[in-house]
């Protein structure tokens, strides 16, 4: 996975600059480029094309973050702060157009920080701000500050992107936490917090956010309508906290593996990753490469996403089928779908579609699917077929539980039980799909979990992931009459045979 590394180069050269830049401050002369802090009338070019993969104009008094010009992908570019040691960007602009790495680019500061290019203007700035200076504080904050007040007027810690640090207060009002390929978001309601899938890049055409994990607050009274919200916070300690607005009392731990371990000298950051888990990593000094700490699930088939659209996640072995064809092993099983089938002249009125039905199937999220009771199969599918914002149906024939999947289908769990069947909707379409993951992205990450899965049954796990399930069996959604095995079927991390991508 590539957000676990960064670009060596962009380390090595840059740590050296901002060593220099802040020799030369010491001294008493300005570093051209390179400066603990931007006053008003700042103004810092991005050469078009350059070789760098990273720009620095700003660095901390500790060396270790830069903000700067950052190349994405190919031939991008955006603002970014960037973890040197590991070259990982822990906080990015992301305007809605990202600039074009190939031609100039402008970061100017003057009340507000400010990029723009010489074909579209404004690509992205701190909005109604007023400030005298811009810093980098030690801790990877970056802040625009009005000298007179001690209340930044903009901060990066208050607009994050992928990524969580040390002090970095995430609350009901911040932005959620977006993925990199933005198909995933962290937000958080009054006393939990959940994960979500994107259907519209964030835009919402339609909004379909889906929810497919969820914690809620141990000691936080959701029905209590007077107790303030909660805010989560990184705790060196090894755990993700969250405490009551005002009073700052702490209502739950996600406990880490080093959680109530003595490491310290650790760097440490929380971040939705583009499988859609939610892992914290550190970095300690020397080390080659982040160290997976805490992951919100644990089992390559819970994520939303592992074999792709209309793809069937097998646990144990660990593999891929094709809920389409079950002689195809390998996703893309399915083009990725982005709007519903109702058809645009309003109604109710469905575009044309084929039926997929299967045997043995489930979802590891189901608790979150909107459902109906006292079913038979039957009357399931027809909950399902008569409306155009419905993708699919889960039925349990044990329990006569009806889940109905509102959003474009995703990976299915494979289930060994008869009486687990599913009802589908694939859209008709006249040319050969367009490939959502690539094989060989699937395969990377595949591998990767793996890899992570297992360093991180090598710590221990003490998580309140075990209260989380335990309670959420207590809330009765899962309370079938028939429990099946598939919370069972958990040696997926212990695997040693490589995911069939
Ligand atoms: C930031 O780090 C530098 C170097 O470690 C240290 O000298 C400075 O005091 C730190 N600043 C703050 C505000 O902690
Ligand atoms: C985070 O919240 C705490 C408690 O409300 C506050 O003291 C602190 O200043 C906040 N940190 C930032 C960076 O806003
Ligand atoms: C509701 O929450 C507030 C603030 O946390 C607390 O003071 C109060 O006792 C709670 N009320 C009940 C009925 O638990
Ligand atoms: C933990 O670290 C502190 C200081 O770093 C040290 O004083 C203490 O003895 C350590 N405790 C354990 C249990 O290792
Ligand atoms: C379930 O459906 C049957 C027949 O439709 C009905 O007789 C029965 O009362 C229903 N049970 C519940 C709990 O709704
Ligand atoms: C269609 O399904 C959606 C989502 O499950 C639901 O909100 C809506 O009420 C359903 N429409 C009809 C006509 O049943």
């Amino acid at each position: 996975m590539r957000e676990g590394k960064g670009d060596p180069a962009i380390a090595v050269i840059v740590a050296a600059l901002c060593v220099a830049s802040a020799v030369l401050l010491v001294d008493g002369a300005q570093g051209e480029e390179l400066a603990t802090q931007l006053l008003n009338g700042f103004a810092a070019t991005h050469a078009a094309g350059a070789s760098a993969l990273f720009e620095p104009v700003l660095c901390t008094p500790n060396g270790v973050f830069a903000f700067g010009f950052l190349r994405v992908g190919s031939a991008s570019l955006d603002l970014a702060v960037v973890h040197l040691p590991s070259s990982f960007p822990l906080w990015r602009a992301t305007p809605a157009r990202l600039g074009d790495w190939s031609r100039p680019a402008t970061l100017t500061f003057d009340s507000s920080l400010m990029l723009t290019d010489p074909d579209h203007g404004v690509l992205w700035q701190t909005l109604n701000t007023n400030g005298d200076t811009v810093v980098l504080l030690n801790s990877s904050n970056l802040v625009v500050r009005r000298y007179a007040k001690p209340m930044p007027a903009w901060q990066s810690f208050d607009n994050p992107s992928d990524t969580l640090v040390l002090d970095q207060n995430f609350t009901v009002s911040s932005p959620p936490l977006i993925s990199k390929n933005r198909r995933f978001a962290l937000r958080l309601g009054k006393t939990f917090m959940a994960l979500h899938m994107e259907f519209y890049g964030g835009r919402a055409t339609l909004p379909t956010t889906p929810m497919y994990w969820q914690h809620t607050a141990l000691k936080a009274q959701p029905e209590n309508a007077t107790q303030p919200p909660v805010y989560g916070r990184l705790d060196d300690r090894g755990f993700f906290g969250l405490y009551l607005e005002g009073s700052g009392q702490r209502v739950d731990v996600l406990s880490f593996d080093t959680f109530a371990q003595n490491i310290t000298g650790v760097f440490q950051r929380l971040t939705l990753d583009d499988d859609g888990n939610l892992r914290a990593y550190y970095w300690t000094d020397g080390s080659k490469a982040w160290t997976s700490d805490y992951k919100a699930i644990s089992e390559q088939c819970e994520l939303p996403i592992t074999c792709g659209a209309y793809g069937l996640c097998i646990p144990g072995e660990p593999q891929c089928q094709c809920l389409t064809n079950s002689k195809s092993t390998s996703p893309p099983c399915h083009a990725e779908e982005t709007t519903d089938l109702c058809s645009a002249n309003g109604g109710w009125q469905q575009l044309d579609f084929d039926v997929v039905r299967r045997k043995r199937v489930s979802v590891a999220y189901k608790e979150e699917l909107p459902f109906e009771t006292n079913k038979t199969a039957a009357e399931c599918e027809l909950a399902c077929a008569a409306n155009c914002s419905c993708w699919g149906a889960l039925y349990n024939g044990a329990s006569g539980y009806c889940y109905l999947i509102d959003f474009p289908v995703e990976t299915l769990v494979y289930e060994a039980d008869d009486r687990k069947v599913g009802y589908f909707k694939a859209r008709k379409r006249p040319s050969p799909a367009r490939p959502g993951m690539s094989p060989g992205v699937t395969a990377a990450t595949a591998v990767l979990s793996l890899v992570l899965a297992s360093l991180a049954a090598a710590g221990v796990y003490i998580g309140d992931r075990v209260w989380e399930r335990k309670r959420r069996r207590r809330a009765g959604m899962e309370q079938e009459l028939a429990p099946g095995p598939y919370k069972d079927l958990k040696s997926m991390g212990s695997s040693n045979k490589s995911f069939r991508a």
